[in-house]
């Protein structure tokens, strides 16, 4: 499969088996996450393996959402703002959420080539989050992302819906 076909294939998975993820398939999937690019190498991230049932129990409080329920382990990722590059030259805009990003699709994408579901989601509680993973404070969740199996009985790969290149692409 190539790089198209892998994005072509990826889609936001809302029902997932019970089965659990084996570790070389998470291993997998991190070492993905490790090898992203990031403004000035920062490598501004933390990757949070949550897969202990009481934790996740935790984590479901910070999303509610049935389905998300149905996810055996979920992979949050963080951002570490005392770690990213900042533009002090100009604006001092910082690039941590932009890193972290580039990461988590890392992530979608490994998982999807290996045959495994996932889904961002940033709509969670993020201070709920902070304090079930006892993060320190320059330490951020960005989204959260559930792994597994995909539950192909509750629906599969939907049609893409995105906008067409001519409305979103200015050749100069
Ligand atoms: C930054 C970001 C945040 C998202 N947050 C959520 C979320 O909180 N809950 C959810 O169900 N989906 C979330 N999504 C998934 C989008 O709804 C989904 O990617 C989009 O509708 C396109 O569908 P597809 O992923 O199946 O191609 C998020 C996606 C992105 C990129």
């Amino acid at each position: 499969m190539n790089l198209k076909e892998l994005i072509e294939e990826r889609y936001s998975v809302r029902a997932y088996l019970p089965q659990s993820v084996e570790r070389e398939k998470i291993e997998y999937i991190l070492e993905c996450a490790r090898l992203a690019p990031s403004a000035s190498n920062n490598q501004p991230w933390k990757f949070y393996v949550v897969r202990d049932s009481a934790a996740m129990s935790k984590l479901y409080e910070s999303y509610h959402r049935e389905w998300f329920r149905t996810a055996p382990m979920a992979i949050v990722v963080c951002k570490d703002t005392s770690a990213s590059w900042k533009r002090t030259a100009s604006d001092g805009k910082d690039h941590s959420d932009i890193d972290a990003a580039i990461a988590s699709e890392h992530i979608c994408l490994a998982a999807a080539s290996i045959g495994l579901g996932t889904c961002w989601i940033c709509n969670f509680n993020p201070e709920m989050v902070s304090s079930i993973l006892s993060l320190p404070a320059h330490i951020e969740p960005i989204a959260i992302f559930p792994i597994g199996y995909v539950d192909t009985t509750k629906g599969t790969s939907p049609i893409k819906r995105r906008k067409g290149i001519a409305e979103i692409t200015e050749w100069i």
